[in-house]
């Protein structure tokens, strides 16, 4: 079968040649872009008079037709065509003739797989980010039912102050909300038509871009042909928004199995998202967080898969960066589901406000409290302050109980300056609402936060 760039050539392709060379196997999922690339750039070429109005609309009827053989089923996709671009502008010319031809007039492939590449990328920012809010809106509604519903702060994974759970759940939020924030930089940063850049300077033929990039509804245009041809910065900042973001869930699922464990049972998943074994009668495994802790290794591949496909390359295209698409496809495949998955399992799960509360007795949690007490109210230096909760919490120790339930008698037998009202500070709740500095744990301080996300994520 002869290519369309065959002219030059003697001798077919090998057959080995084709099915390394091609792309058509991935980036038929590019296949709307494309098509909607095309139309604009024939509207273009139509109103600057390089097409006649005519030859306009001959090439948008036959490319809304190939679209709709797409995605009917009825296209036959070959190999030989290499990629999307080509397999596409070959069954246009078969279903309209030589004005098929025509289409390609100051355009090259260079600049239109950058296009379809970039809109794809830019379209799935926008949906991750949405995803994404309604993560956060599934953890607001759970968060709203705990900002009194103890539960051990920690540090070095021991337990640490008492915090509650809407606390902790917040501070995954403003993480899911700085990813968000940075899926929109990139889109707003990339907004930009590549179209118009043909191989790498430009081309001679009067098109308007500024048109081109108003019917693609970009913001503007790429101000330097060379570098748009060669630049993926715009998939390798998708990769690295996906990358952190799943960084962060799998910090979520990370605390997520810990905390169904038969150790803790602060939470209870679902039937619906939980799984068995093949062996184990008993069994009910988190097989979700497990597999959303698991996927962050494959999306870190891909970002240093693609930094490592481009450092070095010299401008402007070359092959090479056909390798750009799989691993982006992959990534925002894996976001998708990931995000649709956590969103489900989380809507669903079973909070254990006791198990919560029961943690918080162990551990000497308002011990910060007592040391704080005697800073304020006795005047003693916090190192010597430090020092003496210390043997407070020996004595607590020695016991077998918590320095929260230690009688004012026990306490004052460690230092006769500890007064009766310190008995106000060691409860675990007010050792929690104690923590009211900005940002702090108090719960009128997570009722603050509560209500910063949820009013930006309303104006949304
Ligand atoms: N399939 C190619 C890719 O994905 C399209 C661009 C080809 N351009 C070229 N000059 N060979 O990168």
């Amino acid at each position: 079968m002869s290519k369309m760039w065959s002219g030059r050539f003697k001798q077919g392709a090998a057959k080995l040649l084709d099915e390394f060379n091609a792309s058509l196997p991935f980036d038929r999922v590019l296949y709307q872009e494309d098509i909607e690339g095309s139309i604009a750039h024939a509207t273009m070429l139509g109103a600057q008079g390089i097409l006649t109005q005519e030859e306009t609309d001959i090439l948008c009827e036959g490319l809304t037709k190939v679209r709709k053989e797409i995605e009917a089923g009825d296209f036959v996709f070959v190999i030989e065509d290499e990629d999307i671009h080509m397999a596409i502008e070959k069954r246009l010319t078969q279903l309209v003739g030589d004005v098929g031809g025509k289409l390609h007039t100051a355009r090259s492939r260079n600049d239109q797989v950058a296009l379809d590449f970039r809109l794809y990328v830019l379209r799935s920012n926008r949906a991750i980010a949405r995803h994404l809010e309604t993560l956060i809106d599934t953890l607001l509604k759970i968060a709203k039912d705990h900002t009194k519903t103890l539960m051990p702060g920690m540090t070095h994974l021991q337990h640490a102050q008492p915090i509650n759970f809407a606390y902790h759940l917040l501070a995954y939020m403003y993480m899911f909300k700085r990813d968000i924030e940075r899926f929109e930089s990139s889109y707003e940063r990339n907004n930009l038509l590549p179209l118009g850049c043909a191989a790498l300077a430009g081309t001679p033929h009067p098109v308007d871009r500024q048109l081109s990039a108003k019917l693609l509804g970009f913001a503007g245009v790429t101000p330097n042909c060379l570098d748009t041809v060669s630049d993926r910065d715009f998939a390798l900042e998708i990769l690295f928004n996906i990358a952190t973001m799943m960084m962060h869930i799998s910090r979520l699922s990370e605390e997520l199995i810990l905390w169904s464990s038969s150790e803790f049972r602060f939470v209870t998943f679902s039937d619906e998202y939980s799984t068995g074994s093949s062996i184990m009668p008993q069994k009910k495994n988190p097989d979700v967080p497990e597999l959303l802790r698991g996927k962050s290794g494959r999306v870190y591949g891909n970002l240093i898969g693609l930094l490592s496909v481009l450092k070095g390359l010299p401008l402007a295209y070359n092959k090479d960066m056909q390798e750009d698409k799989e691993g982006v496809f992959d990534s925002v495949q894996t976001a998708t589901l990931s995000l649709q998955i956590l969103t489900a399992a989380m809507a669903t799960l079973g909070v254990n406000a006791d198990k919560m509360g029961a943690a918080c007795k162990v551990g000497h949690l308002s011990a910060t409290d007592l040391a704080d007490y005697l800073v304020r109210t006795c005047n003693i230096p916090f190192r010597e302050a430090h020092h003496i909760t210390g043997r407070v919490v020996a004595l607590a120790e020695e016991k077998g109980c918590d320095v929260s339930e230690l009688s004012y008698e026990a306490l004052a037998s460690i230092d006769s300056r500890i007064q009766e009202d310190v008995l106000a500070c060691l409860p675990l709740e007010a050792s929690m609402n104690a923590r009211n500095s900005e940002g702090g744990t108090a719960t009128s301080r997570t009722l603050e936060q509560l209500t910063h996300i949820e009013q930006w994520l309303k104006k949304k």
